[in-house]
């Protein structure tokens, strides 16, 4: 039972992920002294003795419904596109090719901006807006420059938008049509980042970038709650994610940990994370192989570009510890297995998956093969944007496709 007394967010701090150090959650931050990413916390007690997963259950299907364990304090400032509460799709036949009884697709594709990017946005502007921040910048691997272009223009605030030259052109399109101020560099999402540093410095508009503000994280969380309230509020026993700055696995840990504090799921029970990375841009998996730190890449290159981030320095000792502590796995996947994933996700089952979210899927086969996935494990792959994002990225064949105008 909730009371209307009670507030609408139980946000109680931010706490240094580096030193645990607590931080004012009330004005708008970025890093710790430290230079780590700050985590939002809430006050769980409170929240397990006011809301019920019965109450939450019977809201309206957007990520607001968990509007307790996200940061927004006003409601008013919620503007929301109607985001969250994507399906959890069965793929039987999909399964059944790969040897899995229980595969499911989080199929992110249908959010505002065509991709999971939108959780983040949505949250993350919502309450930069409601904290005063009139002015953000951030650099983009495409998709969430998009997605937070797009909120921001929701919230009538401004947004510099820095992207490599090469990212998919529809995000360009919708950063530039939500108004946004759009910055092509020659180079990696890095060298965006470094540009959009300097921007900030000079100029004082917020830091939106990954994990450098805090509250994006909070956003993709909601994927992770979505998930076990879909399942019945149970956990899978594997989660596959495709990792590029880590936020989505971050958020995903975080969410099932205030899951087992507020006694929503079993406190013994996590299922395994699984970080799929491309073989063209590794920096995590390497790192998991090795027990070591992350160390930044240069000159990646894969098809999957939300996936091409060469120094995820400041999400890795996160992703690294959440794949650590659930008994997870890292592996890479070739373009050519993703592409071939893609096709066999839409032939078998109608579903166009973007190629991060295809390499889940040819991440699922490569670790069915090897034994990882016995065959009744209920495993989770994400797909985290739609396939029509990236029309370049599969070739016709026109000794296939081109036949003078006649039907065989
Ligand atoms: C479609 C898609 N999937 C996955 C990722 C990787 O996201 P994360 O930062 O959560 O690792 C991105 C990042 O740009 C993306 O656009």
């Amino acid at each position: 039972v909730t009371s209307d007394r009670e507030p609408f967010s139980h946000l109680t701090g931010l706490t240094c992920s580096a030193t645990g150090r607590s931080y004012d959650c009330d004005r708008p931050q970025n890093l710790s002294e430290a230079g780590a990413t700050l985590l939002a916390e809430y006050d769980l007690d409170r929240v397990s003795a006011t809301v019920t997963r019965e109450v939450v259950a019977a809201r309206a299907p957007t990520l607001w419904r968990y509007h307790e364990l996200l940061p927004v304090r006003d409601p008013l400032c919620v503007r929301d596109l109607g985001e969250g509460f994507t399906p959890l799709v069965p793929v039987p036949t999909l399964g059944a090719r790969l040897g899995l009884t229980n595969l499911l697709v989080k199929d992110e594709s249908g959010l505002p901006t065509g991709s999971f990017k939108a959780r983040g946005a949505a949250v993350g502007a919502a309450r930069a807006a409601e904290l005063g921040v009139t002015e953000l910048a951030m650099p983009t691997n495409g998709n969430a420059g998009a997605a937070w272009a797009t909120y921001a223009a929701r919230h009538g605030m401004r947004a510099t938008i820095v992207m490599p030259v090469d990212a998919p052109r529809v995000t360009r399109v919708e950063t530039h049509l939500a108004g946004a101020d759009l910055v092509l560099i020659d180079g990696l999402i890095s060298d965006a980042g470094r540009a959009v540093g300097e921007y900030v410095a000079r100029t004082g508009a917020f830091d939106a970038s990954t994990l450098k503000e805090p509250y994006r994280v909070e956003g993709k969380k909601t994927m992770g709650l979505e998930i076990v309230e879909q399942l019945g509020w149970q956990v899978p026993d594997v989660i596959v994610y495709p990792t590029g700055g880590g936020v989505g696995v971050i958020g995903i840990h975080k969410a099932l940990r205030e899951l087992q504090a507020l006694g929503w799921i079993d406190a013994d029970r996590m299922p395994r994370l699984v970080c799929v990375q491309a073989a063209g841009c590794d920096p995590i998996v390497r790192a998991f192989e090795a027990g070591q730190d992350v160390v930044a890449q240069t000159d990646t290159s894969t098809v999957a570009f939300g996936l091409n981030v060469p120094a995820p320095l400041l999400g890795g000792p996160l992703v690294l510890d959440a794949i650590r502590q659930t008994g997870g796995t890292a592996l890479t996947v070739e373009d050519e297995e993703l592409l071939s994933a893609m096709a066999l996700c839409s032939s078998l089952e109608g579903l166009l998956c973007c190629p991060e979210g295809a390499a889940t899927i040819a991440a699922v086969q490569k670790l069915r093969e090897g034994g990882h996935l016995s065959e009744t494990d209920v495993v989770v792959a994400l797909n985290t944007g739609a396939g029509n994002k990236y029309p370049d990225v599969v070739d016709l064949d026109p000794a296939v496709i081109a036949r003078d105008g006649l039907v065989p």
